[in-house]
């Protein structure tokens, strides 16, 4: 199967075979290649240039792109898009003067979530999460890492590695599965962290490595919910699964998860909210990819990563969505990419390799997706008619997306 995007006003982030990440000022820079074409066989980006050096070759089916642009699909490292119901009451509690955090102590938040998903059928929960997983698919998302974290019990926690699982056989993207049974301490456990985390260990991980349930490993180290020991604990367990830390640190409260999660040699960081520079000067040098999540303060209205810091001091730093029910219900990435651009003064170029390459190093992805890349999949967004890409963020209300493409099928 051959086919031929021709005419497209720009293509968009082009890059040679071997990138793996940008760092600090390489950022700024976004290759693109203006009236060109794109040859698809496969399902793999097999051939891009100009349209002056298009070859005469015969192929399944020609698209013609003319006004419009194609970019790689997004590549959302964070999302949380296993939960069963919402929490919707919680957004008004807050709206009304209550803190998520008040909301937490009252048995709210993350244990309310965990209540409804122990009561919700496999089947039942999947079919939610299934929706959502296409509704991100339909924005443009095409390559997602979701968690666990809102079972909290054995059978729940597996519950939902196994709707993941399930997902992955079922979906064409590229998913990547992390354990989080360190999000919260379910009621059972209150008073008994300790006991909780025993039980993750000797209970939960093997089941996981037994099954191949996980990629990765999480926590959320955060005041009043595991602390830098904790974390130590959790990550020295996952390590000997072969499970690779990817971790919550720094939302409310920096508390040394950064130098925690640098020392455990993490994929990445997420969150960021609050970053000393003692936390900028851990991740020099190291393979450790920050990510920012601005929807999640959008919606909590909490402070935003301070990009511009992490990226002017020369590391790299990727975006994601976190869409989960609580603090971030949306999956929609083309918002994180605005919100970054008019939030954090990322610039469209910044914050398009944000949300791209880096995006996909944050899952070990960069070989297969995050870049219009010779061997890579056909994971594509084609934009509507725009005049540039500096549109995208700038229109940040308007679905810019005409079609997705996901191995050089349409979505
Ligand atoms: O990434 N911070 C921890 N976990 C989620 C939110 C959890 C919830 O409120 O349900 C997050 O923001
Ligand atoms: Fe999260």
């Amino acid at each position: 199967m051959k086919q031929v995007f021709i005419n497209i006003k720009e293509l968009i982030q082009v890059r040679p075979k071997g990138i793996q990440k940008l760092s600090g000022s390489e950022m700024k820079e976004l290759p693109t290649i203006k009236n060109a074409y794109l040859l698809i066989e496969n399902g793999l980006i097999a051939a891009f240039g100009s349209m002056e050096e298009i070859p005469k070759i015969s192929v399944d089916e020609t698209i013609d792109a003319t006004g419009k642009m194609i970019l790689p699909t997004w590549c959302d490292s964070h999302t949380h898009i296993v939960y069963a119901g919402n929490r919707e009451g919680e957004f008004v509690d807050r709206i009304n003067g209550l803190s998520y955090e008040e909301i937490a102590n009252r048995g709210g938040g993350i244990l309310n979530s965990a209540k409804k998903l122990q009561g919700t059928t496999s089947d039942d929960l999947y079919s939610q999460s299934e929706a959502r997983l296409k509704e991100v698919i339909r924005q443009g998302t095409g390559a997602v890492e979701i968690k666990s974290g809102y079972g909290l019990t054995k059978d729940a926690e597996l519950k939902m590695l196994k709707v993941i699982q399930k997902l992955k056989q079922n979906y064409s993207i590229p998913i990547r599965a992390t354990f989080l049974g360190a999000h919260a301490i379910p009621a059972e456990f209150k008073g008994n962290k300790k006991g909780y985390l025993k039980m993750l260990v000797e209970e939960v991980l093997p089941e996981i490595a037994n099954q191949d349930l996980a990629d990765y490993i999480d926590i959320f180290c955060e005041s009043g919910y595991f602390s830098v020991e904790d974390t130590d604990y959790i990550l020295t367990a996952g390590k000997q699964y072969g499970l690779v830390p990817k971790i919550h640190v720094n939302q409310f409260n920096a508390i040394g998860g950064v130098q925690i999660g640098v020392q455990h040699n993490a994929l990445s960081v997420d969150h960021l909210e609050v970053v000393r520079e003692t936390d900028i000067e851990a991740l020099i040098g190291t393979r450790t990819m920050p990510v920012a999540l601005p929807s999640c303060s959008y919606f909590l209205s909490i402070p935003y990563t301070p990009a511009r810091d992490i990226i002017d001091a020369g590391l790299p730093l990727a975006l994601a969505t976190d869409y989960n029910p609580g603090s971030t219900p949306s999956g929609n990435m083309n918002f994180v990419i605005a919100t970054a651009c008019i939030k954090m003064k990322m610039t469209p170029e910044e914050a398009i390799n944000a949300g791209t390459i880096n995006g996909a190093y944050a899952m070990d992805l960069s070989d297969e997706v995050g870049s219009i890349t010779k061997g890579k999949k056909a994971n594509l967004i084609l934009t509507k008619p725009i005049n540039s890409y500096h549109f995208l963020p700038y229109a940040f209300g308007s679905n810019m997306i005409d079609k997705v493409y996901v191995n050089g099928k349409e979505f």
